[in-house]
């Protein structure tokens, strides 16, 4: 169950140090990438490898992976509707304070829900939230199937997988859309090009 709670006995405390003062330190501004797309179509390859060239770029990286987090963070957390929503909220959640940290977040979440998506987006300031479609087709994600997920899906063994029992909602626009069938390497190039243009990165 989510608990929402205004307490007016929780006062915000302003600290001494700002954003734009960690920002000033690291050389750059604080944003989420978020990457959102099927299991399977090559979020988190994109996003590790985003991770290494930016952080060969001198950038101050922080990579917030699904599978990682449902270890940790949310490892209360299963697969129903309400589940991966509070997924999706409490990794929002630290991303924001990622951001408010000055770092260049990536995340690497099905995140199958536009309205979840939106959410995070709402939680940020206008373009700190940078989404990330990596739109590989179903039938090229099920031939992958890096983790034998769609086959136990397929065969009824596993409940609620995105794309066969549960819903995914294609974003309608992403800042950016990568064809997940590329080579990494290709969209990298695409990623860092948008980065320079934002200047995010210098070089
Ligand atoms: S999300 O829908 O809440 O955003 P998240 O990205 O955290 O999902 O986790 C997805 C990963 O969990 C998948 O890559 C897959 O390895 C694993 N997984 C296990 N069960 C499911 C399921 N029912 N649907 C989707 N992914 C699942």
């Amino acid at each position: 169950m989510i608990v929402t709670q205004e307490n007016e006995n929780i006062v915000w405390h302003p600290h001494a140090i700002a954003r734009a003062d960690r920002e000033k330190q690291h050389g750059h501004q604080g944003v989420v990438l978020w990457f959102t797309g099927l299991s399977g179509s090559g979020k988190s390859t994109v996003a590790g490898a985003l991770e290494q060239a930016l952080h060969a770029h001198g950038v101050s990286t922080y990579l917030l992976d699904g599978d990682n987090v449902r270890h940790g963070l949310c490892r209360d957390l299963g697969f129903t509707e309400n589940d991966r929503r509070e997924n999706i909220r409490r990794v929002g959640e630290v991303a924001k304070l990622m951001v408010d940290a000055g770092l260049v977040v990536l995340t690497a979440f099905i995140s199958p829900h536009r309205a979840e998506r939106q959410m995070v987006r709402d939680m940020l300031a206008a373009g700190q939230f940078i989404e990330v479609f990596v739109d590989t087709p179903l039938e090229i994600c099920e031939v992958r199937d890096p983790k034998g997920l769609y086959k136990k899906a397929r065969s009824g063994e596993l409940k609620n997988f995105t794309g066969i029992d549960s819903v995914y909602e294609s974003p309608q626009a992403a800042d950016i859309h990568l064809n997940g069938e590329q080579l990494v390497t290709n969209l990298i190039e695409q990623l860092l090009d948008v980065l320079r243009h934002r200047v995010i990165i210098n070089s």
